[in-house]
């Protein structure tokens, strides 16, 4: 008899195993699987330490696993135990780290804060397959504090709808910064009270197709126009975007681009261009007018983004106009300048201080550190590969990590001739599971310290349907969450898992392009 119980739970145990195959992403930092299953039930009940404002949503996610599963007589609880330890979770990892424990009949989930309760839950979500999580503990840390993703906004429009629906995804994988590019030269996304002709002369335009609409001559519709292609979030979409992260624990950093790639500011606004026609993609940084308007704006921003950092763009200026402007060349002299770069310096500067008197830290792309005038505050993106975050961690700047080389997830993910149009460059999954967000010469010194986390960037200037920025997003940012969360390992471990994962995200409804039949991938394993 005790011999036939043994043979009967073996059995039993065989059989869920292939249902129970739960591969997490990103890994965690250990997990001993056991023997056995936690069954939810429809009576699974959530015991927990936590405020009732920070146990709502998360008692939500265990109420939704829950629900996926039969009615059933078994009690079953999950209990959620906070050390409510001081300090704050956005920022250090110590209080994001969880601790999770399944045995049979009790879901144990314990961390230093509702912020680690919320990754512990994550991880259970992943290891739910038809109401079932096999036995394990788990013990979890993240390595930076910033893992993000960018989504531009303004080349293509994106609805309020598809952007939760991408909050879902970065919950998921532990991702916590949304990088909000909401402003740019293909269209002003964000709806500013005091400056209404942002959204009402620019957030349309005349082409959906970025390459027509360039060859078209670059012209801004009313929403009205025939063929009118565009779109904008209204102050209250903004609320509801940023109420939406909080809740998945994720900040929303809006990007209010200066003084490059702002064509489309000139075009309501003609008088702050240099020849006061709207001419160039440069704001005039020797007019005081582009001060109040930038403050005026930024003061409408923070109101909208409680996020401790406002990212001001910096990149790409031309600078050309500046050459010859009696008001740039003014500036210049006045300010003893050596190098027309300084002016965006100067520029970068006063934003930066406007930043920091009204709380905030100013974040900018890496040419916020050219020239030799670098405002105090400014944490750095590094785009233009590592120099940037190394020179910023060397000057006792913060920095970001998103070389494009490894985390631009608009580059092609595959043989060019066999994909969709992209930008251009060959980023494939491995590649970008290859980063290692801490620059060689960093590694191991106090300067580690600076250097936040890493993030992905999709651009969509030829990404125009949500379908195809899916195909972009996933399964690369997979890779940019374990890169972030710091644990990467075999390139074929992570391909296994992401495959499996990627089954689940296609359940939900998510694309993404396939990585197991990736050009060239299987050939070399
Ligand atoms: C950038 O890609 N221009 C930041």
């Amino acid at each position: 008899m005790k011999h036939n119980r043994v043979v009967f739970l073996v059995l039993g145990w065989l059989w869920y195993m292939p249902l129970l195959a739960q591969e997490l992403v990103p890994a965690p930092v250990s997990r001993t699987d056991g023997v056995g299953f936690f069954e939810f039930s429809s009576r699974t009940k959530v015991v927990t330490n936590l405020k009732k404002d920070e146990a709502k949503p998360l008692t939500a996610i265990v109420d939704e696993l829950a629900k996926e599963t039969p009615a059933s007589r078994n009690k079953r609880v999950v209990l959620l135990h906070s050390a409510n330890a001081k300090g704050d979770a956005w920022n250090e990892v110590r209080l994001q780290a969880y601790n999770l424990s399944v045995t049979r009949d009790t879901v144990r989930i314990e961390a230093p804060s509702a912020m680690g309760l919320f990754y512990g839950l994550q991880t259970l979500r992943q290891l739910t397959t038809d109401g079932k999580v096999r036995c394990t503990q788990i013990q979890d840390i993240p390595r930076y504090r910033h893992r993000g993703l960018l989504l531009d906004c303004s080349r293509h429009f994106w609805s309020k709808e598809f952007i939760k629906k991408q909050l879902d995804a970065m919950a998921y994988f532990k991702l916590d910064r949304f990088h909000f590019h909401l402003v740019d030269g293909g269209g002003w996304r964000l709806e500013i009270k005091k400056y209404p002709d942002l959204v009402n002369k620019t957030a349309f335009r005349s082409h959906d197709d970025w390459d027509e609409w360039i060859e078209n001559g670059r012209r801004f519709s009313s929403s009205t126009d025939k063929g009118a292609y565009g779109g904008y979030y209204s102050q209250a979409d903004i609320q509801d975007i940023v109420n939406y992260a909080k809740d998945r624990y994720i900040t929303v950093i809006p990007e209010i681009e200066m003084p490059g790639h702002s064509n489309e500011v000139l075009y309501a606004y003609p008088e702050l261009s240099c020849t006061g026609k709207g001419d160039g993609f440069d704001l005039c940084v020797g007019n005081e007018k582009t001060f109040v308007f930038l403050t005026d704006v930024l003061k409408e921003t923070m109101k909208l983004f409680p996020s401790e950092y406002i990212h001001v763009g910096g990149d790409e200026a031309i600078m050309r106009y500046w050459k010859t402007c009696p008001k740039c060349i003014k500036l210049y002299r006045n300010h003893h300048m050596t190098d027309t770069v300084q002016i965006q310096s100067y520029l970068m500067t006063r934003i930066d201080s406007f930043l920091t008197a009204h709380g905030r830290k100013m974040m900018g792309w890496d040419e916020v550190l050219d020239g030799d005038r670098i405002s105090a505050g400014t944490t750095v993106v590094s785009w233009r590969g590592e120099k940037g975050g190394i020179k910023a961690a060397r000057i006792g700047h913060h920095a970001v990590m998103a070389p494009s080389k490894y985390c631009y997830l608009d580059r092609y993910q595959d043989e060019p001739s066999l994909q969709p149009k992209a930008i251009g460059g060959y980023t494939p999954l491995d590649s970008v599971y290859s980063y290692n967000p801490m620059p060689a010469g960093l590694k191991n010194t106090p300067l580690e310290n600076f250097i936040d986390g890493v993030q992905g960037n999709l651009w969509t200037e030829y990404i125009d349907t949500e379908r195809y920025a899916e195909y972009m997003i996933y399964p690369r940012l997979l890779a940019i969450a374990e890169l972030g969360w710091g644990t990467t390992g075999a390139y074929s471990d992570f391909r296994k898992r992401v495959i499996a994962v990627m089954k689940t995200l296609k359940l939900r409804g998510y694309h993404g392009f396939d990585v197991s039949t990736e050009f060239g991938r299987l050939k070399k394993e």
